[in-house]
């Protein structure tokens, strides 16, 4: 296992400004995430507004992690039975249809990662309960987050969450350590034992994503080499944030003044908390 890097000041600095960026993305395109958009278009919106409003860089385009070839467009648009990394396209949205937007941004060098669910008009009740569940599960694992916590009490509390709702958490996907690098260590894994792997300490920043199945965790990779499904068919839903270690807990960076608040059941103890302003 290597280093975890641990952030300094203007690190930091740098990552609130792009993981508020990458939010700020998701703001923006939700009154647009409606029956009869195409995904290509909700990628074409997105990335005018990142490159022209924000100047910012959309990280997955062109991006090419060992063993894939390149991505091809600006986020990604995980419709129903997709899991993740769902490639914009001439899918047109349907009512009832829930899609995840995940979008990361480079800002400065520095990335900011953040996904949330989006339902298209009416969503069926389990589509809703799904999307429910793993906001919170999201938010359970997040708030576990302080020095000298393990990372495996994260993917533990998620989970327990998530299994005990009735669903399953997919396995081949995990958040991860972001800075100047898109992915980097560590792995954060969505299930798991408490006390065990490696131990936060303050300055570390990384993402909690979970990736959770109404049916079975088994997933199929599409012919397009990105594009990731439930084998079941299934459907999936996942959220997501960008995260640091601070001196008594944690701090969401990827805040927006559109993002939906913490919910309820998470009890705001941890200090200077832009995360809890909603
Ligand atoms: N944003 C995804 C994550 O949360 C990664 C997408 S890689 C891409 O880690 F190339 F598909 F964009
Ligand atoms: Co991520
Ligand atoms: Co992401």
């Amino acid at each position: 296992m290597g280093q975890i890097s641990i952030k300094t000041e203007e690190d930091i600095q740098g990552m609130r400004l792009a993981g508020r960026l990458a939010a700020e993305v998701l703001d923006f395109i939700e009154p647009h995430v409606k029956q009869g958009v195409t995904t290509d278009e909700l990628d074409r919106l997105c990335h005018e507004y990142m490159v022209n409003v924000q100047q910012s860089i959309p990280a997955p385009l062109n991006y090419c992690p060992p063993g894939y070839t390149p991505y091809p467009k600006a986020i990604c648009t995980s419709v129903n039975d997709v899991v993740c990394h769902g490639i914009p396209g001439d899918k047109v949205l349907k009512n009832g249809d829930v899609i995840n937007i995940d979008i990361t941004v480079i800002k400065n060098g520095y990335h900011g990662d953040t996904s949330r669910m989006f339902y298209v008009g009416e969503p069926s009740i389990l589509a809703k309960r799904l999307g429910d569940i793993t906001f919170e599960s999201m938010w359970i694992g997040i708030s576990k987050i302080k020095p000298g916590a393990h990372l495996g009490d994260i993917g533990y509390a998620i989970q327990q969450y998530a299994e005990k709702a009735g669903y399953s958490i997919v396995r081949e996907f995990c958040g991860h350590g972001i800075g100047k690098v898109f992915h980097e260590e560590p792995q954060v894994l969505h299930y798991g034992r408490p006390g065990t792997l490696e131990k936060l300490v303050a300055g570390m920043i990384f993402t909690v994503e979970p990736m959770i199945n109404a049916g079975r965790r088994e997933i199929r990779e599409m012919g397009d080499g990105w594009t990731i499904k439930t084998k079941d068919r299934s459907l999936s839903a996942q959220w997501e944030h960008t995260v640091l270690v601070t001196e008594s807990g944690y701090e969401v960076l990827t805040v927006s003044a559109g993002m939906p608040p913490p919910p309820a059941i998470i009890a705001e103890h941890h200090a200077g908390a832009p995360a809890s302003v909603a």
